[in-house]
């Protein structure tokens, strides 16, 4: 007997049936050819409408957001912004006038101008200021450079200053001394009890009223270092023959006096009682600022802080 072909109809299959097989075979291959083209087609469509989730490193939007974009390009832009040592617009404005109004005396002399600045300013952002102007709107917002100190510090007399060897300007300090000789004469004795403060004394000094009064008054009285007026080498902070200094000096016939009297020569008090809102600082009777007698008058006459004044406020 022969045996069938193991290619052939299955054992007990009828004709029809293999009939109805074959029809099968080709309905389940035709299905099967449509299953393909529709996966196909959804490929393709999937492919063409979400193209840009598969970044091209050719277009723009996904250059800008590649890996080293976003991890360079922010960070060097916020520390170019905020670290750059070029003062804003309110010192330009300032510098202008120093240089325009003759009252500034050694404008062009920038010692150590925008560089060093070394010593702990990491955490400072605050714009620096040109060094050797002395109309600068030095303040909370507006800085020194650490190694900013003034070209041309003379020694006060003996007998008009206080409390160790006192430096000013020189312009500042034939001012002060002529002013305090005026003052004799109307029968107030004057002295200069801190005059040039460095940076790094300015760093002694801070920590000390820290030390003293804790941080939240110290921040009200005393200046961060690079943002104190004293390191302008301009300012004085004045007091009585008798001894009265700082918050003694307050009311005295003395501060009334340098109150009413001090622009004449060229001096403002940078910080007057009412004006810790728009200064920071409290009231400061003895800090004298010298800017010239121009610019000295005008901010008499304007009623402003000497603060909005350079602010241009
Ligand atoms: N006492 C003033 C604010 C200074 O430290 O410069
Ligand atoms: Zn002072």
């Amino acid at each position: 007997m022969a045996t069938r072909p193991r290619t052939g109809a299955p054992r007990g299959q009828s004709a029809i049936g293999r009939r109805h097989d074959r029809w099968r075979g080709l309905f389940i291959a035709a299905l099967g050819s449509v299953g393909v083209s529709v996966i196909i087609l959804i490929v393709a469509i999937a492919a063409s409408c979400g193209g840009g989730h598969n970044p091209s490193p050719t277009s723009g939007i996904e250059y800008l957001n590649t890996p080293s974009a976003t991890n360079t390009s922010p960070a060097t832009a916020t520390n170019t912004s905020t670290n750059t040592p070029v003062a804003k617009t309110p010192s330009a404005t300032a510098t202008t006038q120093a240089a325009g109004n003759g009252n500034g005396g050694n404008t062009g002399n920038n010692n150590g101008n925008g560089g060093g600045n070394s010593e702990s300013q990491d955490t400072d952002n605050t714009p620096l200021l040109p060094c050797g102007d002395i109309l600068v709107p030095l303040d909370k917002d507006h800085r020194l450079a650490a190694n900013c100190s003034p070209p041309d510090l003379v020694q006060l007399p003996a007998d008009i200053s206080a409390q160790g060897a006192q430096y000013m300007r020189s312009q500042a300090a034939s001012a002060l001394e002529q002013m305090f000789a005026d003052a004799a004469k109307a029968g107030y004795q004057l002295v200069a009890n801190s005059t040039y403060r460095s940076y790094q004394t300015q760093v002694e000094t801070f920590n000390y009223w820290v030390s003293v009064d804790g941080l939240a008054y110290a921040e009200r009285t005393s200046a961060r270092p690079g943002h104190s007026e004293h390191q302008l080498g301009t300012v004085a902070d004045v007091g009585t023959a008798a001894g009265a200094y700082l918050e003694d000096f307050t009311g005295t016939p003395e501060a009334n006096w340098l109150d009413a009297n001090c622009y004449k020569y060229g001096f403002i008090v940078s910080y007057p009682p009412g004006t810790e809102s728009i200064t920071g600082y409290a009231s400061e009777p003895w800090h004298i600022r010298y800017v010239g007698v121009g610019t000295a008058q005008q901010v008499h006459a304007s009623g402003k802080t000497l603060h909005q004044f350079l602010l241009g406020q």
